[in-house]
């Protein structure tokens, strides 16, 4: 597995990549890890390295998520041909090779250890695997005292036939997103990833295509500078969903540094740690050229849940709703009468707007800000613009 020293030594001097950005201090060797200070943490550097002697140094809960593209140990049985006998660009590299599994599973629990060790105890681990090794690390993660949140399928559009017809077409990775302890607190954009799927919860089956085209990393030669290159399209979801801006994001396997150009661009900081000195200094290439997003396409919208309660009561009070006027459905097949208490009224039936909105449909439950519509200026609006009005009104004035 070992990279020889000769070669990380021979890595080219222009490569911005530096081996830590600590202090003598916090990494004196021997240091035990709770003596190793979070405001010491250099950001936004590609660390040159093996990442079980570079985890170590990190200061212990500095980092919000980590985003690990472990090895797989793909245990590949010879060449890989396609019918017309062409080779098969497979995963074959000195990377991902283990002598057993036992091997294997020492080394995924080193890793997983430390990255729970410098996570913040709210913070998120992603880890990405194949059939071949996502079931050791789910099981090694339980273990070690991480808290399964969810397990992520990443439907390939485009994945790799099975040339030999003698398997399933292999069209999926898994992602166990988790978090250190059992905590509640940890990030979820909940409300952002509905809104950006046409108002539907999102799924844990994303269907992503595979890297290829123009974000695809080749060299001179036209050849894939790294053969596992997620996509970013994977990597911004990843993000998106369960870390916020300013948050610190460490990928212990940058790879090409999928990860870190993300993470640039939707202006999150960032460290990655990779062995291999070609990668590492791609790496680096690309995050140079990483474009920031403009912030405001990416700023956190505001949870629903966190938003001040608003009563309905309160949209009377502020001369936003009179007393007397009907509310009606979308539909228009119910029309409820608004009392100056902030109550509805439908036939005898007096409540809630939601406990009225449930009555009219037979439904145990209804949430009457998004059932309720009213007319204003011509056009009929559902009365929870008029909550988002009074709300602006409110924050504004705050
Ligand atoms: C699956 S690839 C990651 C690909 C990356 N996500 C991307 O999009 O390009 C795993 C990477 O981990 C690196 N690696 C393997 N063992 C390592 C170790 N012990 N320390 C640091 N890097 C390691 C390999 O060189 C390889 O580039």
């Amino acid at each position: 597995m070992e990279v020889s020293r000769a070669r990380i030594a021979g890595v080219n001097s222009r490569i911005k990549v530096v081996r830590t950005g600590l202090t003598a201090s916090a990494a004196l060797p021997g240091s035990p890890p709770d003596q190793r200070a979070a405001s010491e943490l250099a950001l936004d550097r590609i660390i040159l390295g093996d990442c079980l002697a570079e985890l170590q140094r990190l200061p212990s809960q500095s980092v919000d998520l980590v985003f690990a593209d472990p090895p797989y140990n793909l245990q590949l049985e010879g060449a890989l041909t396609r019918p017309d006998h062409s080779h098969v660009d497979a995963v074959d590299d000195d990377w991902d090779k283990f002598d057993s599994f036992a091997e294997y599973d020492a080394f995924t629990r080193a890793w997983l250890a430390e990255c729970r060790r410098v996570l913040k105890p709210d913070g998120a681990l992603w880890v990405i695997g194949s059939y071949h090794n996502v079931f050791r690390v789910g099981a090694i993660l339980q273990d070690l005292g991480y808290w399964i949140l969810n397990d992520i399928v990443w439907r390939k559009a485009n994945p790799m036939p099975n040339f030999r017809g003698r398997r399933f077409t292999n069209a999926h990775e898994t992602l166990i997103w988790a978090t250190p302890t059992r905590s509640k607190r940890y990030t979820f954009h909940y409300e952002a990833l509905k809104g950006g799927n046409d108002d539907l919860q999102m799924r844990s089956d994303w269907f992503i295509p595979l890297c290829t085209g123009d974000e695809r990393l080749k060299d001179a030669g036209g050849r894939k500078v790294h053969p596992t290159q997620k996509p970013e399209a994977l990597l911004a979801r990843v993000l998106l969903s369960s870390s916020n801006p300013g948050d610190v994001v460490l990928d212990p396997f940058l790879g090409s540094g999928t990860s870190a150009a993300v993470a640039k661009k939707l202006g999150r900081r960032f460290i990655g740690i990779e062995r291999d000195p070609v990668y590492a200094r791609a790496a680096q290439q690309r995050v140079d050229a990483a474009a920031p997003v403009d912030p405001q396409a990416f700023a956190a919208a505001p949870a629903k849940r966190s938003e001040p309660r608003v009563a309905f009561l309160s949209l009377i009070e502020a001369g936003l709703i009179a007393p007397g006027e009907m509310l009606e459905d979308e539909r228009r097949r119910h029309k409820a009468l608004v009392r100056a208490d902030g109550t509805l009224q439908l036939g005898p039936a007096v409540g809630s707007i939601h406990k009225i909105g449930a009555l009219s449909q037979g439904l145990p439950s209804c949430n009457g800000w998004t059932y309720w519509m009213i007319e204003r200026n011509g056009q009929r609006l559902h009365i929870d613009a008029l909550r988002g009005e009074y709300r602006q009104t409110h924050r504004a004035a705050a």
